[in-house]
């Protein structure tokens, strides 16, 4: 019996987690096993009553589980920006989910925009660092006394090194740090290694250590460190730029993919693209002894709340990539075969030319999943 969290969240989340669950319990009735789900209603609608975003209570509570299944955070209601920091990433960081990890694979019958390129050119994954690098949220604009005083000497600095006088007046002046320690890049890369020791052996690190020298420079010395622990795994180092370049033109190159954080972000996107767009792009939060959080990488979708014609293939392969995280490995790869069967059989919703609801597509590969 596993015990999972769920949090449907806002706009389109809660249909698409529900498809996700007739999903997983098929996978549980065809395979053996239980899933006890409990709810939690964390997202806009209990914010903007109550000015909750996630309480001490949540994190006590959430902190039984192994895992969570997480639908989207957004709502035309709120600023952009207080509900995904306010949530999304609290939970990251709450937790210390410090792998990010998004497999980019095209599907068997999914039409990618790269013209020639099949699903066995496109099928890596990239290990996105998440809890360090710009996302610590060190900065001027909505900072404390500390950083306040940082703001003097980036001042100071400025002055000296432009020769530009500068107030520090916070709508005039403003800055934001990356850190990455040795600590955070380490375990991450360490994650990363040990996956590309079960795939093809071959890891890549993605920065941009010419010009970000200090928090890439470093980050880069830790990964020559890391790399003489595992001689039979081939490493190369890719600038970001260089990157959203070879992705489009030789997918086929790479396996896994490690990158600090913001470089995630954005190649990410990028990699939901050219495996057929973010409908079908999922994602797991990791922490191997704690918490995790799987969900799609897209947003809430405000637009189609409640109309059951939102794609949950992207929430349901997080699902997989969820059993495959409690070690359930078997059930896992008969949900991403539903989806491939699912989308083969021309069973889809709208944005993939097809007429299938949400939730009838949740069916669906429910069914083809006690099939298998
Ligand atoms: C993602 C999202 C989040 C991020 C936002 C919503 C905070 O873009 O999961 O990729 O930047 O990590
Ligand atoms: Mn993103």
């Amino acid at each position: 019996m596993y015990r999972i969290a769920s949090i449907g969240g806002d706009g389109i989340g809660p249909e698409i987690i529900e498809a996700g669950k007739v999903v997983l319990d098929a996978a549980g009735e065809r395979y053996g096993f239980d899933i006890a789900w409990e709810d939690f209603a964390i997202g806009a609608d209990r914010y903007l009553a109550t000015g909750e975003l996630i309480t001490e209570d949540d994190l006590a509570d959430l902190s039984r589980f192994r895992a969570i299944y997480f639908g989207a955070i957004g709502d035309d209601r709120v600023k952009p920006g207080v509900l995904e920091k306010g949530i999304l990433l609290a939970l990251r960081f709450h937790f210390d989910q410090y792998v990010n990890l998004r497999p980019i694979k095209l599907l068997e019958g999914v039409a990618t925009p790269l013209a020639n390129k099949t699903p066995s050119d496109i099928d890596f994954v990239v290990v996105r660092e998440n809890t360090e690098d710009f996302y610590v949220g060190i900065g001027s604009r909505f900072a404390g006394e500390s950083e306040k005083a940082t703001l003097e000497v980036v001042r100071d600095i400025y002055q000296v090194k432009f020769g530009m006088d500068v107030t520090t007046d916070a709508e005039e002046i403003a800055y934001q740090i990356g850190v990455i320690t040795r600590e955070g890049a380490e375990r991450v890369m360490r994650y990363a290694f040990d996956l590309a020791e079960r795939r093809e052996k071959k890891l890549a690190s993605v920065d941009k250590a010419n010009v970000l020298s200090d928090v890439y420079g470093l980050w880069r010395d830790v990964f020559t460190g890391v790399a003489k622990d595992y001689p039979d795994v081939s490493t190369e180092f890719n600038f970001v730029d260089a990157v959203t370049m070879w992705f489009v033109k030789n997918p086929e190159w790479y396996d896994v993919v490690v990158t600090p954080n913001m470089f995630g972000d954005i190649i990410t996107d990028l990699g939901a693209m050219i495996q057929g767009g973010l409908g079908l792009a999922p994602g797991g939060n990791i922490n191997p002894q704690g918490t995790s959080m799987f969900e799609p990488i897209h947003g809430s979708a405000p637009k189609y709340k409640g109309l059951n014609v939102a794609n949950p293939m992207a929430t349901i392969w997080a699902g997989s990539m969820m059993l495959d995280h409690l070690g359930e490995h078997e059930a896992a790869a008969a949900v991403l075969r539903g989806i491939e069967q699912s989308i083969t059989g021309r069973f889809v919703t709208r944005d993939m030319g097809g007429k299938a609801t949400t939730s009838e597509v949740g069916e669906h590969i429910a069914s083809l999943v006690l099939q298998h």
